[in-house]
């Protein structure tokens, strides 16, 4: 018999699913370990994982920290088969979308975002004063102050930088990594998918690698703490 996740993975023939897993995000457990072992969680905290899919970073925060950890995503599908899956049970499940978070202001000592919808002006209310805020994302990398600009935005929301990791050569990997796959595999992913689902997933992680490849998308870990300005 196979496990929750693979319960899932049969239910929902998606190609992001397929190639990046549990952890949904660039990087994989690693990059949520990097996170978590900059985020100050401490037992009791409370920490928000927004678009969590299955909640991967918030169970291992709760087990690993003993924070009192909620996952929210707009799919209550994911979050049921996380709320299954190990350490589920210390987390509380939540559907809704990082647009319109039903909590109150200042509710969380980290609020997390990992390659999902990012609302800068949402995620910031529903920090506490001196929180973390724990970020995977896309990045402007382009030499016309993309980043600069990206870092000020929060920096106008009272967030300071304390941590980064570029990630743009492991996405740009996993692209790669991803599209071979298909390829290789096209049977396999054409009756997963249907045909033409098949080949809308190939042309956008065929436009993945260029883009990045090309240096006009990147990725990046960011970790910034409130200031409370
Ligand atoms: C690529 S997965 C990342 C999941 C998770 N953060 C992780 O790192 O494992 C994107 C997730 O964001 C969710 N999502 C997309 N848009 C959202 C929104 N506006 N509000 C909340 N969740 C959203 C999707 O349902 C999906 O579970």
């Amino acid at each position: 018999m196979g496990t929750i996740f693979d319960e899932l993975v049969a239910e929902y023939p998606v190609w992001w699913i397929d190639v990046l897993g549990e952890h949904n995000h660039i990087g994989g457990i690693e990059a949520t370990r990097w996170l978590l072992a900059r985020a100050r969680l401490s037992p009791g905290a409370a920490m928000l994982d927004a678009g969590a899919f299955v909640g991967a970073a918030a169970r291992l925060a709760a087990r690993e920290t003993g924070a009192r950890a909620v996952a929210a995503d707009i799919n209550r599908d994911f979050l049921a088969a996380g709320r299954s899956m190990p350490g589920g049970e210390l987390v509380e499940w939540v559907t809704a979308s990082n647009a319109r978070l039903p909590f109150r202001d200042g509710s969380f000592a980290s609020v997390w975002c990992l390659d999902s919808a990012v609302v800068p002006k949402e995620l910031t209310r529903v920090a506490a004063p001196g929180a973390t805020l724990c970020l995977c994302c896309e990045v402007p990398v382009d030499g016309r102050g993309g980043m600069e600009a990206f870092l000020q935005e929060w920096e106008a929301l009272g967030w300071r930088l304390v941590a980064h990791k570029p990630l743009s050569l492991e996405a740009t990997e996993a692209w790669r990594r991803a599209e071979n796959l298909l390829v290789r595999h096209r049977p396999r992913f054409e009756e997963r998918y249907g045909k033409r689902g098949y080949l809308f997933a190939l042309d956008t992680l065929a436009d993945l690698v260029r883009a990045y490849e090309y240096g006009e998308r990147g990725h990046g870990l960011f970790v910034f703490e409130r200031t409370g300005r």
